[in-house]
């Protein structure tokens, strides 16, 4: 049936947290078992302050979590979710992820909400680095100022960019399925409920239970992300 819906959808935007990711093997942020702001606390580890004022804890953190996405890589759903893009069946992707993953498995086109970890930049002069400078150990840019990944801190602009053309897809969108968000921070979280008021058919899957699964047209909470992108494309093949 799925298959279907998105054979009859001319606009179909697909909207990615945390959860795409941890089949690749990187850990999300809420679940209940091994979430990482179960282990750290956000405010303190993904904020501008912990950045000022904390910087080796910060840089700690963010080496690990460079070098883990680097280790790791996209798992069979992101390379489904780019074929989609190539067959027509997807627009676009919108994700709060900043792994690059999407982008690492063909979708070309990806809004990045929370900016990227493939980036580092200096927090003083701007300038960018690839994330290879932290693998290396280099956290300072010529300038002497501290680099930082170009993600998108607790108490920093969002890109305005990012969210308006991600507005805009939703309110295009007649399809929209969210795959692996607890759809808990704003604004992004608003981005499914634009689509829904605008018209869209919605469908949320997601291991745990979302504030919004009260307006989906379909909620998939008991199959994992692969496994449901697996039978979704396997719809309709003998
Ligand atoms: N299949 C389906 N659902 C999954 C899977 C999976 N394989 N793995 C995890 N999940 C679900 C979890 O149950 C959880 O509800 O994915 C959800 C991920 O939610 P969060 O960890 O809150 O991640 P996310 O929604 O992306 O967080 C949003 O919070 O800290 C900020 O900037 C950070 O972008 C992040 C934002």
């Amino acid at each position: 049936m799925i298959k279907d819906w998105l054979q009859e959808s001319n606009y179909t935007v697909i909207f990615t947290g945390a959860g795409m990711s941890t089949e690749s093997g990187l850990p999300d942020f809420r679940s209940a078992n091994k979430g990482l702001w179960k282990q750290h606390d956000p405010s303190k580890i993904a904020s501008i302050d912990a950045l000022n004022n904390n910087v080796d804890t910060f840089i700690d953190f963010y080496r690990e979590r460079v070098l883990k996405v680097k280790e790791y890589g996209p798992h069979q759903g992101h390379y489904i979710l780019a074929e989609w893009e190539q067959q027509g069946l997807v627009h676009s992707i919108i994700t709060q992820n900043v792994d690059g993953f999407h982008q690492a498995s063909g979708s070309k086109i990806v809004h990045e909400l929370h900016g990227t970890l493939q980036k580092l930049h200096c927090q003083s002069c701007g300038k960018e680095y690839s994330s290879g400078e932290y693998v290396d150990n280099e956290y300072h840019c010529d300038c002497g100022g501290v680099l930082r990944p170009s993600i998108i801190l607790f108490g920093e602009m969002l890109p305005q960019e990012a969210f308006q053309t991600a507005f805009q897809d939703a309110e295009k969108a007649d399809l929209f399925i969210v795959l692996g968000s607890s759809l808990t921070v704003s604004p992004a979280n608003q981005i499914p409920l634009i689509a829904k008021e605008s018209g869209a058919r919605l469908i949320i899957v997601n291991q745990e239970p979302t504030p919004y699964d009260q307006y989906a047209d379909m909620t998939i909470h008991d199959q994992k992300i692969g496994v449901f992108l697996q039978a979704v494309a396997n719809e309709g093949k003998g």
